[in-house]
């Protein structure tokens, strides 16, 4: 079964057709990156204008990489939430006028339940029940995912997502935009040897704001810290936050199999932590570089479990920007 994914919820138009639910046929992605380096950070408006002037190109495109015609796709699988609200609706829209025009059923797909998914493309043979880590730039949480459509959030962050507090540490250090691989690649210069606080709270929810705030003050009041120490110093702190409540999930819930998830998972300090949890006997799976930022493989891939068990949507389908997981 042959599934085109649309995604436009952020500042990536992309487009991609998966062939049942694993295996990428093509994956197209235009970045906006460069467009909103400039303001040092996404500006809504200027990417729905950007996907719209974009997304018709970028689905040609996608449907002659995956040397089929429109006519062979089986399904019309649309990032319908969580993310900026015009943004979403350039995807939703196209998608739904293509699964009209077409005839072909329409899926509409949680965001988040994607970047779970692009771990069945990485992984040709991980199936549910496991444990997700959630780690992006709007979203941070502890998944229990129990079949291919069916999740419970054991725990997520308070307020900020772990990769707004990448973004926003680095915006303040003068480190550009998006403020993660930054951050990842100057850490790796320096040593992580200044004192951070660490954010307690209970259960397995979790807290950013606090380490964000105090890396901020500590650059405002002592601006000649080197930056590759502060870099090297948030990324240490904020993993151990992270891992402390990851063992924690673990435990109580017994599970030995844990798959990361989101931009975040990019990361190559936070990549090797979780590296060490295999040393414990947990299997630990972690996405393809490529397929950790979005795209739309993941929507695809997401979108086919989503129609396998029974979902279908249609032309009244609506962008939900705060859209849940569970
Ligand atoms: O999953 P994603 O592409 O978009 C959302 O759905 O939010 O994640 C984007 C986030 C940004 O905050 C970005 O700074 C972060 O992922 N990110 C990283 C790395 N690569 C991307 N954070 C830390 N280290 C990285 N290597």
């Amino acid at each position: 079964m042959n599934v085109l994914g649309i995604e436009s919820s952020c500042d990536e138009t992309a487009v991609s057709v998966v062939k049942d639910g694993r295996k990428i046929l093509s994956n197209v992605i235009n970045s906006q990156i460069e467009i909103h380096t400039i303001y040092g950070g996404v500006v809504p408006e200027i990417a729905s204008r950007n996907h719209i002037q974009n997304i018709s190109e970028i689905t040609k495109i996608a449907v002659k990489k995956a040397k089929i015609s429109l006519e062979d796709i089986d399904v019309i699988a649309c990032t319908y939430g969580p993310g900026l609200v015009g943004a979403l609706l350039v995807g939703l829209s196209y998608g739904k006028a293509l699964s009209y025009a077409l005839d072909k059923p329409l899926v509409g797909v949680n965001h988040i339940e994607g970047h779970i998914a692009a771990n069945y493309i990485t992984y040709k043979e991980l199936e549910p029940p496991f444990l997700c880590v959630m780690m992006s730039g709007g979203n941070t949480q502890i998944v229990h995912v129990k079949g291919y459509t069916e999740f419970e959030v054991l725990g997520r962050t308070k307020d900020d997502a772990i990769g707004e507090a990448f973004d926003k540490v680095a915006r303040v250090g003068g480190l550009g935009y998006p403020g993660g691989p930054k951050i990842d690649k100057m850490a790796e210069l320096g040593e992580a040897n200044i004192e951070l606080p660490k954010t307690h709270i209970d259960g397995l929810d979790f807290s950013f704001s606090g380490i964000k705030t105090a890396i901020i003050n500590l650059h405002h009041k002592n601006p000649n810290v080197k930056k590759e120490d502060l870099c090297a110093s948030f990324e240490k702190q904020i993993t151990e936050m992270l891992m402390e409540k990851v063992n924690m999930a673990i435990e109580l819930s017994k599970m030995d199999k844990i798959v990361l998830a989101g931009g975040v998972s990019a990361n190559s300090y936070i990549r090797r932590e979780f590296e060490k949890l295999n040393e414990k006997g947990i299997k630990v799976y972690m996405p393809d570089l490529k397929l950790c930022t979005d795209n739309a493989a993941m929507i695809a891939s997401a979108g086919y479990y989503d129609y396998i068990a029974g979902k279908r949507d249609d032309l009244s389908l609506n962008a939900v920007p705060n859209l849940k997981l569970d």
